[in-house]
């Protein structure tokens, strides 16, 4: 017989999810009652877990297994009659989100803090999805953190921890509990979208890859599908093995974070074609040798690109980027004569359009790309999509990207983040911006003059919510753009990102640094945001 108890307990302040699920400190999450209080505020936000089927996985961060425990405790004190879980509590939040779609799930908890570093110094994270797979709605969330403010007693199962080591279908009073290979359901369908047999055909070839899993979930899913399935040589994976603080390092895909590989890539001698992806596997980095693809590129290119391989060979619906992001799909989506939404930044915005079959691709500057396969980002599926294409279409990375710029002109682009910023200062900058904005058009900076400027607010054609205050943007004529907001998925104080876009028509520039093509559009941002005085840095922390 398995007890449960009722235990009282009070709310606990600061429980509001931000961009992806709630993030916070290891040691906070770790506090009396912390994570307990979130997990009963999700299942009291959704009206109860009663007779409901729950996926369950995490990113195998330091707390991973210990907070696996305590949702399958909960779930089964709340009544919810099936979890299905990763094995050792381990899935990576795209395998999470066709793992909710394929069993009919009615939603999961992923337990990761995405790319933010862990282990006890570091970042833990919970994010709710709902039923379509895809991170719950903002009204979802926004009554999770309602709950969480009323919270007074927490239901939990009394019982040993459950072994999550083996396949086996256990039961938990009357709950059952399915313990699955994480990375199985999700192999298949990447089987399902792409050409396996074009792609092991350029492995064959001598065509050399590498693999960054930082140490992260991504490790056994690309061991699986890139060496054991698609045969690449022994080695393509590189940091493979996932590890609770992932090797003490920052799992974040870019030239900053992951920069042994970047070091490869960038010699003469380095592999065709490299690619990374973060802590809980929903982000990509691609680069081949010596060529970095933007994030908004390569969302620009799958587009433009996409019939080649045989899931999207009936073409694409429709495509949809947020807002920070390049308008280089634009283009693309304009010369294919399909839609191209523009959402705020946060993956569920994309939700309600690829559920309603509007947009088939997505992608986010923040090196996130997807499809209407899942309802995450997903990291491998962009790296099995490039090799697809290359697979395809033959020559290097840099030959595929100057091709595209020849054919659609060029989005040069380049992101600045001011990380651990204080709030009071960065706000202050974003308000000194917000301030300017009935005032800037019309203006010159050096050679660029303001055409637009406002504040970024959403109405999603779908269900007719809006959403406010997503990042102040400022226009230039010619294309040109800046964009700022404030990051809602750091945990230390606020991180400022300052977004520069330039369009270049003529193809003798296109292959200049982006920081000295963006000079212009980065010193006017300068000017009008006083960026070095007001956070009282010299440069940004990360370029990406
Ligand atoms: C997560 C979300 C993305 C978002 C990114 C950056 O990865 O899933 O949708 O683009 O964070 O968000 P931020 O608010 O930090 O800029
Ligand atoms: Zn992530």
């Amino acid at each position: 017989m398995t007890t449960f108890r009722t235990i009282p307990t009070e709310p606990i302040e600061g429980q509001k999810p931000g961009t992806s699920g709630l993030r916070k400190k290891t040691a906070v999450f770790q506090g009396h009652h912390y994570l307990e209080n979130f997990i009963q505020s999700i299942w009291n936000g959704i009206g109860g877990v009663q007779g409901k089927t729950l996926v369950l996985g995490g990113d195998g961060r330091h707390f991973n297994s210990q907070a696996a425990q305590v949702v399958l405790r909960m779930a089964a004190a709340s009544g919810a009659k099936k979890v299905i879980v990763g094995k050792r509590a381990l899935l990576s939040t795209p395998a999470a989100s066709h793992l909710i779609r394929k069993r009919g799930a009615d939603g999961g908890i992923i337990l990761s803090a995405s790319h933010n570093p862990g282990g006890p110094n570091g970042d833990f994270g919970v994010k709710f999805n709902s039923a379509n797979g895809g991170p719950a709605s903002e009204s979802v969330m926004a009554r999770i953190f309602d709950a969480t403010k009323v919270v007074s007693e927490l239901h939990i199962a009394e019982s040993q921890d459950i072994g999550l080591r083996t396949l086996d279908t256990l039961t938990l009073g009357d709950m059952e509990i399915e313990i699955v290979d994480p990375v199985t359901d999700y192999a298949a369908l990447m089987q399902e979208l792409f050409d396996f047999d074009a792609i092991s055909g350029l492995f064959k070839s001598g065509f050399r890859m590498r693999f960054d899993a930082m140490h992260a979930v991504t490790g056994p899913y690309a061991r699986t599908i890139l060496e054991e399935i698609l045969g690449a040589p022994p080695g393509t994976v590189m940091n493979g093995l996932p590890l609770p603080d992932f090797g003490e390092g920052h799992p974040d895909p870019n030239p900053t974070w992951a920069k042994q590989l970047w070091d490869e890539m960038m010699s003469d001698s380095g592999p065709d074609f490299g690619a990374a992806s973060d802590g809980d596997g929903d982000r990509n980095m691609i680069v081949g040798r010596k060529a970095y693809v933007s994030p908004s590129d390569s969302l620009a290119v799958i587009a433009a690109n996409a019939t080649l391989v045989p899931g999207y060979r009936d073409g694409l619906k429709g495509v949809a980027r947020s807002m920070p992001t390049s308008q280089a799909v634009d283009r693309v989506a304009a010369r294919l004569g399909i839609d191209c939404y523009e959402t705020p930044t946060g993956w569920k915005f994309f939700g309600n359009l690829l559920d309603a079959g509007r947009a088939t691709l997505c992608g986010e500057e923040s090196f996130g790309t997807g499809s209407d396969h899942v309802r995450e980002k997903d990291g491998l599926w962009a790296v099995l999509f490039w090799l697809n294409i290359l697979a395809v279409k033959g020559g290097s990375v840099a030959e595929l990207l100057d091709a595209h710029w020849a054919e659609y002109g060029r989005n040069y682009y380049s992101r600045h983040d001011y990380e651990a910023v204080d709030a009071a200062a960065a706000n202050g900058l974003m308000d000194h911006v917000r301030g300017q904005l009935a005032s800037l058009p019309g203006q010159s900076f050096g050679a660029l003059t303001v055409e637009t400027a406002d504040e970024f607010a959403y109405d999603d054609p779908v269900d007719g919510s809006r959403s406010e205050g997503q990042g102040l943007r400022i226009g230039f004529a010619g294309g040109g753009r800046v964009v700022l907001r404030l990051s809602g998925t750091g945990t230390d104080g606020a991180t400022l990102r300052v977004y520069h876009e330039k369009v270049e028509e003529d193809a003798a520039r296109f292959n200049l640094d982006p920081q000295e093509a963006l000079a212009d559009i980065i010193a006017a941002a300068e000017t009008i945001a006083g960026i070095k005085a007001r956070t009282g840095r010299d440069a940004p922390d990360v370029i990406t």
